[in-house]
């Protein structure tokens, strides 16, 4: 797999390339760098809108992509797939449009102390504009989310229900599935969003099996080009949601007096989308499919046992995210250094690692810190990358302790 992505072949320091930020940003597999050029120098032109060969072969390459990526995520009608520039976008876009159109002040937001920024700030700005209310389920000390007060928190003004499929800060995979049940049996008008952007990563999603009326991520982080997202939504509530963005290919018509939209997705991809890097993310559902998701889990697992074996061995070090269901992900700190000068003395040994509260800031003040170490595994980790960090971690623990 490694020789799947040119960059990981450079040394750094000196060294080998143990690239364990996959959480942060993954690679990218050759098959999507081809993709993206091949975007560009075989017919390239604008979308939809040409009726010359250019654009009509890139309307359809950018069209299939969408098609491959809607069966990537077990879904079958294309049309719910929305692009956009990346789950960031994705939740802003959930929250101005359904949130702003259908919840007022004292309605309830429920999302998770374990929340990204991006699943938080989104809520707090449409908090702002309406007067929603937020509350906040808890997560027990191994990291797993407490799912009986998460239960206790859905109340009669509950509207929506915001959660990870899995914590990019701790790895833990969150029962979505029963999150989602539990909402919809206390209330079946409660909607439920999945930021997926670390699960379809790791493991097989069947989007809609999950019960959710959302799911969004990133595809920067399933090895497609930076730039393009996904939004998944059914096709009846997306239908019903004011578009997010004004501009050209959403419309079906624009007089001044009044303008009138297209179903989803073109509501809600106003303006040129980024058509290369939607063709790129099409290439890598293409190439994970050929992996397997399913193995890619398997030795994803495989590796975390490694990495957790060999990590034990090193005095000090403290794991946050120790709960069972966990994917790819490790996060630590250690009693004698602080987690950045750790991860620049890493970094002097060819490891890159994430170090900081990981866009977390309320989870690392659940647990009374301000940041890890967190190493984060993709499809061409090996074990030898374990052994490098277990290395570069003894080499820090001698010069700072
Ligand atoms: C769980 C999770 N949600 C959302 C995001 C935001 O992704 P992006 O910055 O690509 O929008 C990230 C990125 O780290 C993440 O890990």
């Amino acid at each position: 797999m490694k020789a799947d992505f040119p960059a990981l072949r450079q040394k750094m320091n000196g060294r080998s390339l143990a690239y364990l930020d996959t959480a942060a940003s993954a690679q990218k597999p050759q098959a999507v760098i081809d993709a993206v050029t091949r975007a560009y120098t075989d017919h390239y032109a604008n979308i939809h809108r040409g009726l010359y060969e250019f654009s009509q072969k890139t309307t359809a390459d950018f069209e299939a992509a969408r098609k491959r990526i809607a069966r990537f995520m077990g879904v079958s009608n294309e049309n719910e797939i929305v692009f956009t520039r990346n789950a960031t976008e994705s939740i802003n876009l959930v929250a101005q449009s359904w949130g702003r159109t259908n919840l007022k002040a004292g309605d309830e937001i429920l999302l998770t102390e374990m929340e990204h920024h991006a699943n938080i700030v989104p809520w707090q700005l449409l908090r702002d504009q309406t007067g929603v209310v937020l509350k906040i389920a808890p997560i027990f000390d191994d990291g797993a989310l407490d799912l009986e007060s998460y239960k206790n928190l859905l109340g009669p003004r509950t509207r929506l229900v915001a959660v990870t499929h899995v914590s990019n800060a701790l790895g833990i995979i969150n029962p979505v599935k029963k999150i989602a049940a539990a909402a919809k049996n206390f209330n079946s008008g409660i909607k439920v969003l999945v930021d997926g952007s670390q699960a379809v990563v790791h493991m097989p999603v069947n989007v809609p099996e999950t019960g959710c009326d959302f799911y969004a991520f990133t595809g920067h982080k399933l090895y497609g080009p930076t730039g393009v997202g996904v939004l998944w939504g059914r096709a009846e509530l997306l239908n019903a949601m004011p578009p997010y963005q004004g501009g050209g290919d959403m419309i079906e018509r624009v007089m001044f007096e009044k303008t009138t939209y297209k179903d989803a997705p073109a509501r809600f991809e106003a303006g040129t989308p980024a058509i290369a890097e939607a063709i790129g993310l099409g290439a890598a559902v293409d190439y994970l499919d050929k992996a397997g998701m399913k193995s890619v889990a398997a030795r994803e697992n495989a590796l975390l046992d490694y990495a957790m074996k060999e990590l034990d061995k090193i005095d000090g070090l403290r794991f946050y995210g120790t709960a069972k269901a966990k994917a790819g992900i490790v996060s630590f700190t250690a009693g004698w250094g602080h987690p950045s000068d750790i991860g620049m003395i890493l970094d002097q040994c060819g490891v890159a690692v994430r170090t900081g509260h990981h866009c977390c800031m309320p989870l690392m003040q659940r647990f009374g810190i301000d940041g890890t170490i967190r190493a984060s595994f993709g499809l061409y980790t090996e074990e030898s990358d374990i052994d490098a960090l277990a290395e570069g971690l003894k080499k820090a623990k001698s010069m700072l302790s």
